[in-house]
């Protein structure tokens, strides 16, 4: 919630929360968004409607259909209102690759300000010590990137790339992708 408040998000907004499990954020985020503008993705279909019954205060305030199995980043039957998107230990978890596919399938948005998501960075060929320390790997979850990997990805996508200073859980970096229709 701090990370997309510091974007600027008020309750008017439409938040997109891909990945969004059994909705960590969705259970602030619902209930501070208006009705029907928080929208969730995730490769569990389960893991989401589970966290709609039994995490959120209201339920009512979240339409089940607003909860989308998606594993591949397409994001299918998510509308274009949508405004902000957030992955949140998502990418931390798989291949850099799928990054790229969610970064130019975010692209169709019009009315998107700001993609956030979390990464951990460094350039070891191998495990590394992150600063709370978890071990990540080039090749295996948790996964490690090197920076310029992540703003060449970001760029590519025809993004433009920003690295929050704010400290997040494990040593996670926040990343803030603004859309090439924002000036
Ligand atoms: C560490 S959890 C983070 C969940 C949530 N964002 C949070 O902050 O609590 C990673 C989530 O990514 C989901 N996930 C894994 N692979 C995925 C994929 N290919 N597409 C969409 N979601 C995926 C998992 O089901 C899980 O809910």
């Amino acid at each position: 919630m701090q990370a997309l408040l510091s974007q600027g998000m008020t309750p008017e907004d439409h938040l997109l929360d891909i990945g969004c499990g059994a909705l960590r954020l969705g259970h602030k985020a619902v209930p501070y968004l208006r009705p029907g503008h928080y929208w969730g993705t995730d490769a569990s279909l389960a893991l989401m409607r589970h966290g709609r019954l039994t995490e959120l205060p209201d339920p009512a305030r979240l339409p089940e259909d607003h909860l989308i199995e998606d594993a591949r980043f397409a994001f299918p039957g998510i509308p274009d209102t949508i405004t902000l998107a957030i992955a949140f230990g998502v990418f931390t978890h798989l291949p850099h690759a799928d990054l790229a596919t969610a970064l130019t399938n975010l692209r169709r948005f019009p009315l998107m300000r700001s993609v956030l998501f979390t990464v951990f960075l460094s350039d070891a060929s191998g495990p590394a010590r992150q600063p709370d320390g978890v071990v990540t790997h080039p090749d295996r979850p948790p996964y490690h990137v090197p920076e310029s990997s992540v703003l060449g990805t970001i760029r590519s996508a025809g993004f433009t790339p920003t690295r929050s200073p704010m400290l997040l859980p494990r040593g996670q970096v926040l990343w803030v992708a603004t859309p090439p229709q924002i000036p």
